[in-house]
């Protein structure tokens, strides 16, 4: 398999063939999970609950993504591996170019930023200088303090058309990808119609250019609360490769997911 590019992601959604994506925080399953054919790799934040135990993903420091992306990098060096840069890690334009180059250096080909008009400059400044972006909008977790908890976002008309106009804003600024998590059906829908780049849903719905999900949930192996959107693959596979192998199908086939895991 050739290397997974930007352009190679563009074309998949033109075609309108779904995009397949997992969360992977090391090189083993990093290695199984391409070798499957799953074309997106996330070191996210989200090993500091899945990994780490914490209630959040607020504690994951730069640090911590740059190491987990390193072993996810030596697993699949074909994969297109996007990394999450960490809460407080991109405040600003200069702190967002100064941590965003280290994962870069671990082998990341984007780094995903959670949030909306505020990013824009820093979206600008990253791409111009060589860092693609991956926008992240609807339930964006590093502000489940504002949201006071995990909860679906855009349900009313102001918040989903203020959510699809700041999707075109993303992607003007220069966002090759974006990922919209915890959002009703309908809006992804509008959403992925409206971008031109493609669109990576999570609880968001079968209607988007692809979908991804943290690992541990299609594993059922999360320590904590496993979310409706999520599926346990494992289960009704009784095998790790085949639980990937049922996963990948499922989305190119547009089989996940149903309406019992959407909003
Ligand atoms: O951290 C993460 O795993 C994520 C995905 C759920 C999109 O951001
Ligand atoms: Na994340």
């Amino acid at each position: 398999m050739a290397k997974i590019t930007t352009a190679q992601l563009l074309k998949m959604k033109q075609k309108g063939e779904k995009i397949t994506a997992l969360t992977a925080y090391d090189a083993s399953f990093a290695k199984l999970f391409a070798d499957a054919g799953v074309e997106v790799i996330l070191i996210g934040d989200s090993l500091g609950m899945v990994l780490q135990g914490h209630s959040d993903t607020l504690p994951v420091t730069t640090a911590e993504i740059a190491y987990h992306t390193r072993c996810v990098r030596a697993g699949a060096p074909l994969a297109f591996v996007i990394a999450d840069m960490p809460f407080m890690s991109y405040a600003t334009v200069e702190q967002a170019m100064h941590n965003a180059t280290p994962l870069m250096q671990a082998g990341a080909n984007m780094v995903k930023l959670e949030g909306g008009d505020f990013l824009l400059p820093t979206i600008k400044a990253l791409t111009e200088r060589g860092i693609p972006v991956c926008g992240h909008l609807g339930l964006t977790p590093q502000s489940v303090h504002v949201f006071g908890g995990f909860k679906v976002q855009g349900r009313d008309e102001q918040a989903a058309n203020l959510m699809v106009q700041q999707a075109i804003a993303l992607q003007d600024a220069g966002a090759q990808l974006l990922v919209v998590e915890c959002i009703p059906s309908a809006l992804a829908e509008r959403i992925s119609k409206a971008l031109v780049i493609p669109v990576i849903g999570i609880g968001a719905g079968k209607d988007t250019d692809g979908q991804i999900l943290v690992m541990h949930d299609l594993l059922g192996i999360s320590s904590g609360y496993i979310p409706k959107f999520s599926k346990n693959f494992l289960q009704e596979t009784g095998e790790i490769k085949q639980a990937i192998g049922k996963y990948i199908q499922d989305v190119k086939q547009g089989q996940f997911p149903g309406p019992e895991h959407s909003f």
